[in-house]
């Protein structure tokens, strides 16, 4: 038997991530791809939760940014993660996950409502348990609804899935010289205003003692090397 570093992780995926090679809506080569990794290591036993974000439909801040009410523009986002949240629970059950979608604002002809107890149970189960509509309020992101539901259900890390595989100094795309980090404290992430959780999400996961992995979720077989413990992406710890 494998020996597992996590048993329950938190996964979040940025609705950015679901694009894929698409301008708008959610590409079926990166559902696809992120349920076979999440297969991968349910199937070793481990217990996955997910946070998803909406960012591929609608990004609440530039909205409010031109015009509309925060609130507003907030809660238009957090119907986008709702969306996201039913195609990635499609994609994994194509291929035999047993999944449960948990939302945050109360929408139970679509999906059962955020009950913690519920969730851990789901988990124990081994059931993968996707939590749609952020925390439910505006102003806050689904940075934040990630750390929020992993410290809720228990999990002992946030994967923070990105396209990059770690947290760079400056920006690997366009700079050269980027440099990588292996490891960083949150408050060298608050310090030096690294975007690896905002800054809501950081200072809770601080305050919590909740490591955050943040690595490149493209790349398959990240997800299981992470949780077999391999040196994968940018740990980011109290100390
Ligand atoms: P157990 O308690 O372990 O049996 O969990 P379970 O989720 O299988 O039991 P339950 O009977 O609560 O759910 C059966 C199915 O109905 C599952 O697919 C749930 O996701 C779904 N379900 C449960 N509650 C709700 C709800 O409030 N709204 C919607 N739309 N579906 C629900």
């Amino acid at each position: 038997m494998e020996k597992l570093k996590y048993n329950r992780v938190l996964l979040k995926i940025s609705g950015q991530a679901l694009l894929g090679d698409l301008d708008y809506g959610i590409d079926p080569k990166v559902t696809n791809n992120i349920s076979s990794q999440i297969k991968e290591v349910v199937e070793l036993g481990v217990e996955v939760a997910v946070v998803i974000g909406g960012g591929n439909f609608w990004r609440g801040v530039s909205a409010s940014a031109n015009g509309m009410d925060r609130t507003t523009a907030d809660y238009i986002g957090m119907l986008a993660t709702i969306m996201n949240a039913l195609g990635l629970q499609n994609a994994l059950e194509r291929i035999g996950i047993i999944t449960r979608v948990q939302t945050a604002i109360s929408m139970q002809e679509i999906a059962e409502p955020f009950i913690r107890r519920k969730a851990v149970r789901h988990l124990e189960k081994k059931r993968v348990v996707i939590f749609a509509g952020g925390t439910g309020n505006p102003y806050f992101t689904t940075d934040t609804a990630a750390a929020l539901r992993a410290l809720e259900i228990e999990a002992e890390i946030i994967f923070k899935a990105t396209k990059v595989d770690g947290v760079y100094d400056k920006d690997p795309v366009k700079f050269k010289d980027a440099r990588k980090f292996v490891k960083l404290t949150f408050l060298d992430v608050l310090k030096k205003n690294l975007r690896v959780l905002d800054s809501t999400a950081t200072s809770l996961c601080m305050e919590n003692n909740l490591p955050i992995v943040v690595f490149d979720i493209t790349k398959p077989g990240n997800i299981k090397g992470v949780i077999m413990g391999k040196k994968i992406g940018t740990l980011v710890t109290k100390e």
